[in-house]
């Protein structure tokens, strides 16, 4: 009943708000956002998109016979103030947990996710993606299938690496997976001096992780590159979090787009916008309570 009322609320909202979100919103905010924020307040696809988010989620029913481990295993997002790094500095994982290879049918970013992620990338013209994160390779597919985008992905499940590999082939080959922790795998990037247009991160979702792996890539992004945070109403934790990177002066514009926020690289000398999408339509409840 609760839902129901939130999904009254919430095209209500939309209805309301239709002349503000088209005027004063997309008046302001970058063009390269425009896409991004369409999908959020009208949630449709063109045509082109429903096919391939079709041709891509129909890879779910083949996961499980990729496996012949009955458990896959995989690191779970930790909860909040767990963050450890260890005596070099470097991030611990949550927990490795193993789960049924049924389960990671549904595990990874959704059409919607996966759209969005797209819109993203293809409106700002991003080329070269590093995603912290990989799973069954879901969102790979969606970035890989922007033309002309490279991506290297890090994942320190070997299994989950080996099905992402079948997932993403069928859209390009123009990927690397790394199949190591995170921290590990940007000391190897940092030392093949590695560039990349858009971070997308998208694992280990607390908050001191969180701004651990911001900074650790940031010297890998030039300014105008994105930084793209998945789940920022994940958990308070979370979401405070996302709060301190939107008050980051080293960012010249963040974009909160409910279900990713956006961090712009700045120069240090243009000032500093923030575009949210919480003045328009009603924000998403806090996923985690307590987490
Ligand atoms: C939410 S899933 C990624 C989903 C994927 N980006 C998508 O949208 O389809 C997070 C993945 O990150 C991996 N992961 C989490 N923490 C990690 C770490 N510190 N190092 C390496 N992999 C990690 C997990 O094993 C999990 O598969």
């Amino acid at each position: 009943m609760k839902k129901v009322g939130f999904y009254v609320s919430n095209l209500v909202q939309r209805v309301l708000n239709y002349g503000k979100f088209r005027n004063e919103f997309l008046g302001r905010l970058p063009q390269r956002f425009h896409g991004a924020a369409k999908l959020l307040f009208y949630f449709t696809f063109t045509a082109e998109e429903k096919k391939l988010a079709s041709e891509i989620e129909s890879f779910r029913s083949k996961i499980p016979a990729l496996s012949t481990a009955k458990e896959v295993y995989s690191y779970t997002s930790p909860h909040s103030n767990t963050f450890k790094t260890d005596e070099k500095g470097k991030a611990l994982p949550g927990e490795y947990i193993g789960s049924s290879v049924e389960g990671h049918m549904k595990t990874g970013s959704s059409k919607f996710n996966g759209i969005l992620l797209r819109r993203i990338v293809a409106g700002a013209g991003v080329k070269r993606i590093l995603e912290l994160g990989t799973n069954t390779g879901f969102s790979g597919c969606y970035f890989l299938s922007v033309p002309g985008t490279e991506l290297v992905t890090i994942e320190g499940s070997d299994t989950l690496c080996e099905i992402a590999k079948i997932n993403m082939d069928r859209f390009s080959d123009k990927h690397r997976i790394m199949n190591m922790l995170f921290d590990e795998a940007i000391d190897v990037l940092l030392a093949e001096k590695a560039s990349f247009d858009c971070v997308f991160i998208d694992g280990q979702h607390e908050q001191k992780a969180t701004l651990h792996y911001t900074q650790r890539v940031l010297p890998m992004l030039k300014p105008g590159a994105l930084i793209v945070h998945d789940d920022i109403y994940w958990s308070d934790d979370m979401h405070a979090g996302w709060q301190k990177m939107v008050q980051d002066p080293q960012f010249s514009e963040t974009v909160d787009l409910f279900y990713k926020g956006i961090c712009v690289v700045g120069n240090g000398t243009a000032p500093k916008a923030h575009y949210d999408m919480g003045e328009y339509l009603p924000r998403p409840e806090i996923f985690r309570k307590n987490w």
